[in-house]
């Protein structure tokens, strides 16, 4: 049988499927890491992946990987350059599920190929803020709401949340307000004032924060590396 790719609103009739737009804080701040083929594809490349997270890329992979169970269906907020989406989809394993959405469908193509031999593993445009095809067991995040507003951090958290079963977790791993004498920090907070600006409320707040369904979860956080990355576990009462 024919295998029907639903990527953009013309593929089907406009009541079953509206493509979401890309965003302006992607237009405007990110063009240049996820919409630009030219260096989209230097881009995603799991050495480039480990070298702008300090070599810590597998460590943090890890941390996410170890709240999510083999079997069980599961989330990806957004496509991650590099081995993250098919080493999640070895993970989950073939008596599980693996739903990867980006926003952008470039990013949809590049993971598209990427999840190629893993049938239990797909990808689809969407916005994270409304991910659709839940409940899910568990949702990863990683390194998404540091590129987004505030406001955009909050409908993000609240749409992943909304998608986790009882019991279910949503696992958010990104960037933490490191500590005061960090080696780090001056470089970091260049890259974030010239390149990220929106990671730098994320410094000042905690994820928790960010829910306003907050008490219907337990949570959990830990940090790595002199507090400059952190993880954080909600998980469904
Ligand atoms: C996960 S984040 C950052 C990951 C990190 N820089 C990396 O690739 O290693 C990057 C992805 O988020 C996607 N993205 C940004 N906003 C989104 C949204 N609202 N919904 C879904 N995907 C989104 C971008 O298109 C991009 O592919």
């Amino acid at each position: 049988m024919d295998q029907i790719i639903i990527k953009t609103e013309s593929d089907l009739p406009a009541p079953l499927f509206t493509a979401p737009a890309i965003p302006d804080y992607i237009k405007d701040t990110y063009h240049w890491a996820y919409i630009d083929p030219a260096t989209v594809s230097w881009l995603d490349r799991g050495l480039i992946v480990w070298a702008i997270l300090w070599g810590n890329s597998g460590r943090l992979m890890r941390a996410a990987f170890q709240e999510i169970k083999p079997g069980g269906s599961v989330l990806q907020a957004a496509y991650v350059y590099g081995d993250f989406s098919p080493s999640l989809g070895r993970h989950v394993g073939p008596d599980g599920s693996l739903d990867v959405i980006d926003i952008v469908p470039l990013q949809v193509d590049n993971c598209r190929a990427r999840l190629r031999g893993l049938p239990w593993a797909r990808i689809r445009l969407a916005d994270a803020a409304e991910p659709g095809g839940g409940p899910y067991d568990a949702v990863c995040c990683y390194f998404l709401l540091h590129e987004m507003p505030r406001d955009k951090k909050i409908d993000v958290v609240r749409g992943l949340l909304d998608s986790v079963a009882p019991g279910g977790k949503v696992i958010f791993v990104d960037y933490h307000k490191p500590a005061r004498l960090h080696p780090l920090k001056g470089v970091m907070n260049l890259i974030w004032r010239k390149l990220e600006p929106f990671a730098i409320d994320l410094m000042e707040t905690e994820i928790e924060a960010l829910a306003d369904d907050g008490d219907a979860f337990t949570w959990s956080k830990e940090t790595f590396f002199g507090g400059l990355y952190q993880k954080v576990v909600a998980t469904r009462r």
